[in-house]
Parts: C-alpha cells; structure tokens; sequence
C-alpha cells in the first residue's frame, strides 16, 4: 500500500486539525514534539504521512499532488485557486472575510465610488469589488498588519479576516461589509481522488461522524 500523504497548515490549525485525527484513531505521536525541526511524519501502521507547510502552499502542494490531502482555510482555497476538490468543511478555524475601516468609509462604499482596498487577499478583493459589487478600486497588496492602512492613509478600506474583531475595534475601525465566512476545510488532488478513493471515502466518512456532532 502507497502512503497517503497530507499537507497540513503550520500552526494552530494543524493542531485543531492533528486533534480531530486523533478522535477517528489517526496518530502522529512525533509530530508533537515541539522542539522538534522535523518537517515530515510517518504512521507506519497506517501507511499517512504528514508534513507541515506556509498556508499558501498548501492547496499548491495538493495540486501537484506532492499532497493527496490537505487542510487549508477557506481564505486561502479562495485566494489560490489551485485546480483540488474541496471536499469537507472542517468546522473549526471560523471567521469572516470582511471588508474594514473607518466609519466614515462607509458612503464610499454605498456610492460605489473609486476606492483603494488593502489587502493580503488580493484576488479575493478583486473578485468582490469587480464581480460582486461592480465598485472601481484599486487593490494593494500587503503582507500581514493590514489594519494599518486606513489608520496611515494607504487605502480607504481593507479586505481581511475578522475573528473576534478585537484588532478591529483596538484600532478604532469596523467591519463595514462581510465578503464570506470562513473555516478549515479538506482538499483532495482531483487524481488521488480517483486512485485513491476507497481510503479517501473511508476517511470522509469518519471525519463527517465527528464533525457533524
Ligand atoms: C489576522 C487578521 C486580523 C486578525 C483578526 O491577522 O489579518 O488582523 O487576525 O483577528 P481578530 O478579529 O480576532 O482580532 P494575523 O494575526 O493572522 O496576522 P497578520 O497581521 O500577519 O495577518
């Protein structure tokens, strides 16, 4: 039997995502050490292999299939666009794309007049000014802190994540439009999905039994 192989996001959603396998029996007793440098696990008994990755590069992985599997945020599914199945929403890691700023920002947006979007999201925004809102802007992209740039006069507005919404309200802005909600989801490469699908199917539907509690 061949390994199947799943790309997980560094970070608190491979841990949220490693403690949901734990509860349907897949463990990765090595991947939890901490102090540990080690880029990629095996369970040999089960035959997967897990390796951990920039969130971006994840769906990126998957496409190729270097990945069969792997967990992303819906946000950067969306930003990508890389060619996989999205095949389950995990539940966990929830928030929204919004789009932020001042509230004298606002009029702008209700007017549809031209406006300058910051963002890490820069296809997302795209997407919602041009296709949705048919709005002019002009979409700068930025790479993480992107609350600064109504605050500094870089753009009007930002499109960004909000969970709590305490960095929002810290720095005096709000969410002025909700663009999508977001949470952790699985993707497949469309042909590990064929090769693969009786241990991808069995997975989906002890992943399901737990999600759906
Ligand atoms: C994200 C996002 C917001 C914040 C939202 O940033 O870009 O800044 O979290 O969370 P909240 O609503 O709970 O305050 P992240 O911490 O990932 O860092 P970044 O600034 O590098 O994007």
């Amino acid at each position: 039997m061949r390994y199947l192989t799943f790309a997980l996001t560094k970070g608190r959603l491979a841990r949220q995502t490693l403690d949901l396998f734990e509860k349907i029996g897949i463990t990765c007793e090595e991947m939890k050490d901490k102090e540990s440098r080690k880029l990629i696990f095996t369970n040999e008994e089960m035959k997967l292999r897990f390796f951990l990755a920039k969130g971006p590069d994840v769906p990126t992985y998957v496409e190729y299939g270097a990945a069969d599997i792997g967990i992303s945020g819906k946000d950067t599914i969306l930003e990508e666009g890389r060619k996989v199945h999205e095949v389950l929403d995990l539940g966990y890691g929830k928030c929204r794309m919004c789009v932020c700023g001042h509230r004298d920002a606002a009029p702008l947006l209700q007017h549809h007049e031209r406006i300058r979007v910051a963002t890490k999201y820069p296809n997302i925004a795209k997407d919602y000014f041009y296709n949705v809102k048919h709005q002019t802007a002009e979409i700068i992209k930025l790479n993480g802190s992107i609350e600064l740039a109504p605050i500094v006069g870089l753009a009007e507005v930002i499109v960004d994540i909000v969970e709590t919404g305490s960095t929002l309200r810290e720095n005096g802005l709000d969410v002025l439009e909700e663009v999508c909600p977001l949470s952790a989801r699985m993707i497949v490469n469309p042909v590990s999905m064929r090769m693969e699908n009786d241990r991808i199917k069995d997975l989906l539907t002890r992943l399901r039994a737990q999600v759906t509690d």
